[in-house]
């Protein structure tokens, strides 16, 4: 097995819902990290497609090759959570120039909150770059074909919504 940096990282977000995007940014942590928890923002959004125990169940049906790669919820701030749970790491994803300024804000928030969590950012693949599930949903909503953005599992969640 490859050598992985011990301990937790947490990648966190809102996943309504969970695309190839963020497929392609767990599968690049969960060979730099030893244990990664895909933490799901429970009070994200007010519209949200999904309630948050169904993308914890679709997060999980998708990831099911990945061993060292959980899935948990979290209420209030993400880095109280990191904290409780011992996180010394949050895994964020990059698509594109335009995401660094709400990236960086957050980081350099969650850094004041909490010093001792540092966050790394992961360039997805550029074959995913262009993928938001904002867009995703918008697509879905007027019938366009989305199977190459999501997993085949959340499109089908999606079918029946
Ligand atoms: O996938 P998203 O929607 O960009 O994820 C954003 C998320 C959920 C990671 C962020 O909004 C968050 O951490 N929310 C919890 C509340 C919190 O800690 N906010 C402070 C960060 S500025």
């Amino acid at each position: 097995m490859e050598k992985r940096i011990k301990g937790l990282a947490l990648y966190p977000g809102s996943f309504d819902p969970f695309t190839f995007g963020h497929l392609d940014i767990l599968e690049r942590s969960s060979r730099i990290f030893e244990t990664i928890v895909v933490t799901i923002a429970r009070n994200s959004s007010k519209n949200a497609l999904f309630t948050p125990a169904e993308r914890k169940e679709l997060i999980e049906e998708c990831t099911h090759h990945l061993p060292n790669v959980q899935t948990e919820m979290f209420d209030g701030l993400l880095v109280e959570f990191a904290k409780e749970r011992g996180a010394s790491a949050l895994v964020r994803g990059l698509r594109q120039v335009s995401d660094f300024d709400y990236e960086f804000r957050m980081a350099f928030a969650n850094r004041r909150l909490a010093p001792n969590v540092e966050t790394l950012f992961l360039m997805t693949s550029e074959h995913h770059a262009l993928i938001s599930a904002s867009i995703v949903r918008e697509i879905h909503s007027h019938g366009g074909d989305i199977s190459s953005f999501v997993p085949a599992r959340v499109l089908q969640a999606m079918n029946n919504k």
